[in-house]
C-alpha cells in the first residue's frame, strides 16, 4: 500500500506500475493556460531527481502520457480530483483545477522518496496501476506563520509554503504585525517599516517584506492554489507601530521599540480619528495587494484595550474591512462584538465558546492545546513554548474538530489551521522542525474523512514519510511515537 498522507477517500490498487521515462508526455487540452501551468509545475518538480526534462503537449496521444483534465463532475468539488493509473497511461481529472493540483501531490506522494532529491537519482519511476478519488472534507485547511515575532526571508517562507502544498494545505496565514515588528511595508505609513521593521525578539535585525515581495510570495502561494491571509494584529500587538507614529498613542508619545516576549500591554488609541485613518490606510493597501478574499485583524489579547471601547473599535475595524472588499477573520475575542454573519472566528483558547455558539457564525478551528505548533513536543524539546501543553505526533492527530463545540453546527465549521508563533524561532530548520511531523496530522484531519481515521494505522504511514524528508533534507523531530523506516 502507497503511503498518502491524507489518506484519500477511496483508493484500489492492483498489480501493475506505470513508469515514467524520458519520453513521457504530460498532456493537457487545447487553450487551458492554468492546466498548462500545472502541467509544467509537474514537469519542473520531476526535472531534479530525474533529469527527464518532460515535454507538456496539449492533447498528447502517444503511448505513456500523463494526462490532465477537467471534467463536469461536481461530485469532485472544487478540490477533489480522480486518478486513473494503467501500465500506459496515467489520467488525472477533476471539476476545478485545484482539484488537478492537489492530484499532481498525490502522485508525486506514489513515487520512491528519491522523487524528492535536488540532484539526479537512478530511480526506477514507478507508480502502482489503480484507482483514487478524493476530495477534502473541510474547505479550510491552513497554517500560519508569525513573522513578527522573528523575521523570515522570502525563500525561508517560500519553501514552508511548497512543503505545505505536499499535504494539500490551501490557506497560508501571514501574521505581519505584532509588537515587536512591523513586516509589510505600507507606502503611505513609511516608518511602519523604517523604525517598527528595525528589530525582533532578542533585539536581531528584524526585516519586512516590500510590496513587491508581498505581493510575489501571494503569487507562489496562488500557483499552489493555496490563499494567503494577511494579519493585521488590532487593537493589542501594536506596539511596534505604536513606536513608528507617536499619534497613534492616547497619550502622543511613541513608547521604545519591544524585543522582549510578554504579551497585553500595548493599544490603539481606539477614541482618536487618527487610528481610523491609519487603519483605512493599511487597510487599504493590504487589500489591494491580496487577491484572497479575507483580511484578519487579530483581537487577540487586547488586556490593554478596556472592553467597550474594544467592542466599538472591532465593529468599526468591520465595517473598514468591509469598505475595501474582503470578508474580516479575528481570533475569538472578536465574537464579543456584534458581527456581520459573514465574519469569520478563529477559536483559539475555548475561552469564548459562548459567545461563538450564540452567534453561530462560521469558525476556523486553531485550539492552542492541540495545533500550535510552536508547543514543545516533550519537556525536553529545546525550541517553543510549553503554556498550552506538550503536543506529541499523537496528540496533534488524535482529535476530532466536531468535538471542539458542543451542538455547534458543523456546517459553520470552516476547517482548521495550525498556527506557528515564532518567539523561539530564529529560521527555517527551526519552523521545519516544530512542523514536522506534526503538520501532515492536521492536513489529514482537514482533508480526510472522520470515518476511519485512526492513530494506530496513521502512524505506520506517517513513519514512510521520514524517507522522503531525509531527502528533502528536512530538519523533523524524531518523534520516539513513530517506527521510522
Ligand atoms: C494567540 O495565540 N494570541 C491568538
Amino acid at each position: 500500500m502507497p503511503n498518502l498522507i491524507p489518506q484519500p477517500v477511496s483508493i484500489t490498487l492492483t498489480d501493475g506500475a506505470f513508469s515514467i521515462a524520458p519520453t513521457t508526455v504530460i498532456s493537457v487540452p487545447d487553450a487551458a493556460p492554468e492546466l498548462t501551468a500545472i502541467g509544467q509545475y509537474l514537469a519542473d518538480s520531476l526535472i531534479p531527481p530525474t533529469g527527464f526534462d518532460l515535454q507538456v503537449q496539449t492533447n498528447a496521444t502517444s503511448v505513456g502520457y500523463i494526462s490532465l483534465a477537467l471534467v463536469a463532475d461536481p461530485s469532485l468539488g472544487d478540490e477533489g480530483y480522480h486518478l486513473t493509473i494503467t501500465p500506459e497511461t496515467v489520467t488525472l481529472t477533476a471539476h476545478q483545477p485545484a482539484g488537478l493540483f492537489w492530484g499532481v501531490q498525490t502522485l508525486r506522494q506514489l513515487l520512491p522518496p528519491a522523487i524528492e532529491s535536488a540532484s539526479p537519482q537512478p530511480g526506477p519511476w514507478t507508480i502502482p496501476t489503480g484507482e483514487i478519488r478524493d476530495h477534502p472534507r473541510f474547505a479550510w485547511r491552513g497554517v500560519m506563520l508569525d513573522v513578527a515575532r522573528h523575521f523570515f526571508s522570502v525563500d525561508a517562507v517560500k519553501r514552508y509554503i511548497d512543503l505545505a502544498a505536499c499535504y494539500k494545505i490551501n490557506r497560508f496565514h501571514l501574521h505581519l504585525s505584532d509588537d515587536q515588528g512591523w513586516r509589510i511595508e505600507i507606502k503611505t505609513w513609511p516608518n511602519l517599516t523604517a523604525h517598527g521593521g528595525s528589530t525582533e525578539v532578542g533585539g536581531g535585525p528584524g526585516g519586512y517584506y516590500t510590496q513587491a515581495e508581498y505581493a510575489d510570495l501571494v503569487a507562489y502561494a496562488q500557483a499552489r492554489y493555496m490563499v494567503v491571509i494577511p494579519e493585521i494584529d488590532l487593537p493589542g500587538h501594536t506596539n511596534a507601530a505604536l513606536a513608528s507614529y507617536p499619534e497613534l498613542n492616547g497619550d502622543g508619545k511613541a513608547p521604545d521599540l519591544y524585543t522582549g516576549t510578554e504579551v497585553g500591554f500595548s493599544s490603539l488609541c481606539v477614541d482618536k480619528e487618527i487610528t481610523y485613518q491609519f487603519l483605512n490606510d493599511v487597510l487599504g493597501e493590504l487589500a489591494a495587494l491580496t487577491p484572497g478574499p479575507y483580511l484578519h485583524i487579530g483581537g487577540d489579547e487586547a488586556a490593554a484595550t478596556p472592553l467597550p471601547d474594544y467592542v466599538r473599535f472591532v465593529e468599526r475595524v468591520e465595517t473598514l474591512v468591509a469598505a475595501h472588499g474582503k470578508q474580516m477573520i479575528g481570533w475569538e475575542e472578536v465574537t464579543r462584538a456584534e458581527l456581520n454573519d459573514e465574519t469569520i472566528a478563529q477559536l483559539w483558547t475555548n475561552k469564548h465558546d459562548q459567545h461563538i455558539i450564540g452567534r453561530g457564525g462560521p469558525v476556523i478551528l486553531s485550539p492552542a492545546f492541540k495545533t500550535y505548533l510552536d508547543m514543545k513536543y516533550t519537556a525536553t524539546t529545546t525550541l517553543g513554548l510549553r503554556w498550552a501543553g506538550l503536543i506529541e505526533v499523537a496528540d496533534a492527530y488524535a482529535w476530532e474538530p466536531n468535538d471542539l463545540l458542543p451542538d455547534f453546527p458543523s456546517a459553520k465549521i470552516l476547517g482548521i489551521e495550525a498556527p506557528l508563533w515564532s518567539e523561539t524561532l530564529e529560521d527555517i530548520k527551526d519552523i521545519e522542525f516544530m512542523a514536522f511531523p506534526r503538520l501532515p496530522g492536521y492536513a489529514e484531519i482537514g482533508w480526510s474523512p472522520q470515518e476511519g481515521r485512526a492513530w494506530d494505522e496513521y502512524r505506520l504511514r506517517l513513519a514512510a514519510h521520514g524517507p522522503r524528508w531525509q531527502v528533502m533534507n528536512l530538519n523533523f523531530y524524531r518523534s520516539s511515537q513513530i517506527p521510522w523506516e
